[in-house]
């Protein structure tokens, strides 16, 4: 998978160069880049930013330099243009007012061929950015939850790593991705290692007894009891 950043802290996501998706991009699975949107001003000040039409607090981030660093993605050299019309981009903007990310669109994402995600910052992104990128490849505007974060960069990372590690080869064994939170609609049933007693708690015994089939029944009874308690939105 392709993954292009625009920001105005590409620092960031220097985050991205360790742990699984580190190793993701050192064996060509994920390739990633990260775009300074400040890079494609033309004034001296390298403003991405200006006052809102209209009046209003806040600033609002201008469109001429998310028109440029797009056209620099999305502009397909000519012997490319064939193929990647064929798997058109999905650009992702992060936003408190977008769609709910779920794993369910993780799971969907991860199966793009090229993902773009640009970060808003101030009190957002001028309207017509999101319609001319609409003219160029498919545009979702994408919500961590109902919280305000200062931008799109913190959403951007969570989103990355959630869709990053579903792409097959990313996580070392895909088992894991089948048992744990979410990948049933149902929240993970409780772990446990050695030692079998521990500042005097003991482990639930079903689980040291070696049946499986009473092991598997007591895992989902927990997962249908937690999902109960801490998120009955989910059976719903
Ligand atoms: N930018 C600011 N708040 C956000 C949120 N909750 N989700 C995604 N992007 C955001």
């Amino acid at each position: 998978m392709r993954i292009d950043i625009v920001t105005i802290f590409p620092e960031f996501f220097s985050a991205l160069d360790v742990s699984l998706l580190g190793k993701a991009r050192e064996s060509g699975l994920i390739e990633l880049a990260v775009h300074d949107l400040r890079d494609f001003t033309h004034d001296r000040h390298r403003s991405v930013d200006d006052t809102p039409y209209g009046g209003g607090a806040g600033m609002v981030m201008k469109p001429e330099p998310w028109g440029y660093a797009l056209d620099s993605i999305l502009d397909p050299l000519p012997e490319e243009r064939e193929a990647r019309l064929e798997g058109c981009p999905t650009i992702i903007f992060p936003s408190p007012a977008g769609e709910l990310f779920t794993q369910a669109m993780a799971q969907e994402l991860s199966a793009e061929p090229h993902l773009i995600f640009g970060c808003g910052r101030y009190e957002g992104i001028d309207e017509r950015v999101f319609e001319y990128a609409a003219s160029r490849a498919r545009v979702r505007l994408v919500s961590m939850g109902d919280y305000v974060l200062n931008g799109g960069e913190v959403a951007t990372m969570a989103m990355i790593e959630a869709i990053g590690r579903l792409i097959p080869g990313v996580v070392g064994n895909p088992q894991s991705l089948v048992e744990e939170s979410h990948s049933d609609g149902l929240l993970e049933y409780p772990s446990y290692t050695k030692p079998a007693e521990w500042r005097g708690l003991e482990v639930p015994p079903v689980l040291l007894n070696g049946n499986h089939g009473a092991i598997a029944a007591w895992r989902h009874e927990q997962q249908l009891e937690r999902t109960r308690r801490i998120r009955p939105d989910l059976l719903s």
